[in-house]
């Protein structure tokens, strides 16, 4: 598979270079029509106001834009924008659950890399005997959404991504991971554990503005590994046991994002091919984030001795209740557009604007990419911004219409986004 993916993006880096010839040749001899964005003029206009002219210089001269490639074919530059945000998403995605099979699930030839560590795998399947099952599964399903969507983008003539120049951060050094460049970093994690209260209230979602309680307040104060850094990380036991929980906390943090930026993405596309696939995709992240809520809830409370980071027991004051019981992993219904309707069972937020920052902000403050260059966060952004640019309020929406009162905007996103200012 790896194989294959290897050749893939071969295939995608020369196509790259290839359009980057070609729209070189167009912008000599082809005048732009007012409204056409090419790679070039969004590249000044995206520089110019993230302020990172050299960056951007070197990007067009490694010959590997990733972004603002024109669209076409059937292909809306939205369309194309939406899509490649998604690639993004789903090559980090695959790259942080890459990590965690290589250590803790199973590697086959499905998901080859790595041998295990027998005591990291032991200490997940105190959440669930089946977790290394379930790792290898998310993994797969992960390779498969990136290579799906660039393969749809390339066959409709748009560029695909490709974010092998960022595979920098370092491996992890227990005994069973690969040491190659990383995209993201597991051993640094500060994991927003919110999602847990989101999904069980009846009265809040987060598009009227609600914010809501972490399950584990631990996990936001400070930087903690999901998987073991080296071997000293296998005892004592209350410390392994915290790198696991972590991790299946963190499983399910990852994968309630995709839940969410599928549906809130979907609201934008215009043709209906694309909003199959997404329709098609987003579900399956939803699958993942069930599965994983589930076994979140098997972790066993303790203190980890080596940093003082506590998993609280759910299920007993000042816990429990309708807010924390672990056996409410099904989404409460909750209010929806507007409190003149009844609650219902939905996934939350749904919210369009914003969706894209808004994710890879959460992703940033997850500690993802920590140690990750100046350019990465540039090309990060950009493909965030060029679909933030994209979408404008829908008049007609009465989700957006409601937001406005109290959810997110476009511009808020964006000005607290610590990316834009690159
Ligand atoms: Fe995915
Ligand atoms: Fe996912």
């Amino acid at each position: 598979m790896l194989d294959r993916r290897n050749h893939n993006h071969k295939k995608f880096m020369e196509h790259n270079a290839q359009q980057a010839q070609k729209e070189e040749i167009m912008e000599h001899t082809v005048q732009p029509s007012k409204n056409s964005t090419s790679r070039r003029s969004f590249l000044r206009q995206g520089l110019a106001l993230g302020g990172a002219g050299a960056i951007g210089a070197a990007l067009v001269a490694n010959g590997l834009p990733v972004f603002a490639e024109e669209a076409s074919g059937s292909l809306t530059q939205g369309d194309a924008a939406i899509l490649r945000f998604l690639a993004a998403a789903e090559i980090l995605e695959t790259d942080l659950w890459v990590q965690y099979n290589e250590l803790g699930g199973i590697q086959d030839s499905e998901v080859p890399g790595g041998s295990g560590s027998a005591a990291y795998i032991k200490a997940l399947e105190v959440l669930d005997g089946d977790m290394p099952q379930y790792i290898h599964d998310n993994t797969e399903d992960e390779f498969t959404h990136f290579t799906f969507i660039n393969a749809y983008l390339d066959s409709k003539g748009a560029a695909p991504v490709n974010l092998d120049r960022f595979r920098t951060l370092p491996s992890s050094k227990a005994t069973g991971a690969r040491h190659i460049g990383r995209l993201t970093n597991l051993m640094q994690l500060t994991v927003d554990t919110s999602w847990w209260t989101r999904y069980r209230s009846r009265t809040k979602n987060p598009d009227f503005g609600d914010t809501f309680p972490p399950a584990i307040p631990g996990l936001l104060k400070g930087q903690f590994p999901a998987i073991p850094r080296s071997d000293a990380d296998l005892s004592p036991k209350n410390h392994i046991q915290a790198i696991a929980n972590t991790a299946g906390f963190h499983f399910a943090f990852i994968e309630q994002g995709g839940t969410s930026l599928y549906p809130s993405l979907a609201q934008r596309v215009t043709s209906p091919e694309v909003l199959r696939i997404l329709l098609s995709i987003g579900p399956t992240e939803t699958a993942h984030f069930q599965t994983w809520h589930d076994k979140a809830g098997n972790a066993p409370p303790l203190r980890d001795p080596t940093n003082g980071l506590v998993f609280p027991d759910l299920n007993a004051p000042p816990f429990g209740g309708q807010d924390f019981q672990t056996n409410l992993i099904m989404p409460e219904p909750t209010i929806f557009l507007s409190r003149k309707f009844p609650v219902v069972s939905i996934i939350r937020p749904t919210e369009t604007v914003g969706a894209a920052m808004g994710a890879l902000k959460a992703l940033t403050a997850d500690g993802l990419f920590i140690g990750q260059s100046k350019a990465f966060f540039t090309v990060l952004s950009e493909l965030a911004a060029w679909q933030h640019k994209q979408m404008r309020p829908n008049a007609g929406n009465t989700a957006t219409r409601q937001s406005d009162v109290g959810a997110r905007t476009n511009d808020d996103v964006g000005a607290d986004h610590g990316l834009c200012s690159l």
